[in-house]
């Protein structure tokens, strides 16, 4: 038989075979391997094709792919079919699940902090990670060539832009343009140009807390503190305070609290003392107040900085700060729910 009346005649036999497919006498797979398969019909014409004269090659070509790309658009393309025919699956056989992430240990910890601070009256805000030497400095009393600037080695963009060096820079955007009372947090990522090592890295997150109003006292600082603490650690924690430095706030102070010993983690993190230092707070110096033209007769406030990343490797155990911003998947699927 030539080769066109074989494509005739296949052609013929597919439109009687699709018709007993579409009444369901016939199954989608068999038929696809009839026609389409690797030893399929299609196929043999095309092995066929290659020992025929070179003058019949177009025309025959020609009428090959057009009854190929029919029976394909048909059988392959033609989804009500499909869907009728593939009945021969099981469909009691359970679904496939995927994967669906989890979330970051160090959103993880800004969520709950963020709540438990929403339940006594504090809301959330956010700040820009680029920011200008005047915000994340100068206002805050840090004027240049003081020596508190050496405390946080900065990443500059220009001479009067930079990766900001700590959320405290959102105080005094928020304060600009809102009057008191106020009660806010601002978590976010910070910036500093430190050499990186198990304990430090070139970024890192905190929560800012800022709260003024006409009658703030340093014991309102501490009673809050103390409540986060106790909320977010357990009833038994302890916490301590200990005077320190801040040029924006006046007095300062840094808490602790204590975790223990019980890990070799616990050792590296708190320098074997049990104590881990995980904020720095104070009221808010009268200089800032005047940089955002409020009345110092009449308002006082206190205001926090909270490091996150201490507090994520302490309550998960993490013994190598870098694993955070790795987005290594064997570390963060241990976070899933
Ligand atoms: N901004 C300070 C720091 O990064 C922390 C701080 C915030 C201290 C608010 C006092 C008040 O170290």
């Amino acid at each position: 038989m030539s080769l066109s009346k074989q494509i005739e005649k296949i052609k013929c036999e597919f439109d009687i075979d699709f018709e007993l497919l579409k009444s369901n006498k016939l199954n989608l797979l068999e038929l696809k391997n009839k026609y389409l398969g690797r030893k399929g019909l299609i196929n043999n014409l095309y092995l066929s094709f290659g020992k025929i004269p070179k003058e019949e090659k177009p025309k025959i070509g020609l009428k090959i792919n057009e009854l190929k790309h029919n029976i394909t658009t048909k059988l392959i393309d033609n989804v009500d079919i499909k869907e009728d025919n593939n009945l021969n699956y099981d469909l009691t056989l359970p679904g496939k699940s995927f994967d669906v992430g989890s979330i970051h240990p160090i959103t993880l910890i800004i969520d709950e902090i963020k709540s438990i601070f929403n339940r006594i009256g504090f809301s959330s805000i956010y700040g820009s990670e680029v920011d200008t030497d005047y915000y994340n400095f100068e206002a805050l009393n840090i004027p240049e060539h003081h020596p508190a600037r050496d405390m946080q080695d900065t990443f500059y963009i220009d001479k009067e832009t930079l990766l900001r060096t700590h959320t405290s820079g959102s105080q005094i955007h928020y304060m600009n343009k809102n009057k008191p009372p106020i009660k806010i947090l601002s978590p976010g990522r910070v910036y500093r140009n430190e050499d990186i090592s198990v304990r430090s890295y070139c970024l890192f997150h905190q929560i800012e807390g800022l709260y003024v109003d006409e009658n703030v006292s340093f014991s309102d600082l501490k009673g809050t503190l103390e409540y986060f603490a106790k909320e977010f650690f357990g009833n038994n924690i302890k916490t301590r305070f200990r005077p320190s430095y801040f040029p924006f706030t006046e007095p300062s102070a840094e808490m602790d609290v204590y975790w223990g010993l019980n890990s070799e983690s616990d050792y590296r993190i708190t320098k074997g003392t049990g104590w881990l230092e995980i904020l720095g707070c104070g009221m808010v110096d009268p200089e800032v107040f005047k940089a955002v033209n409020y009345d110092i007769n009449k308002v006082k406030g206190f205001a926090f900085g909270l490091g996150i990343e201490r507090i994520a490797m302490l309550k998960y155990g993490i013994d190598d700060i870098r694993l955070l911003y790795e987005g290594d998947v064997r570390f963060l699927r241990q976070f899933k729910k």
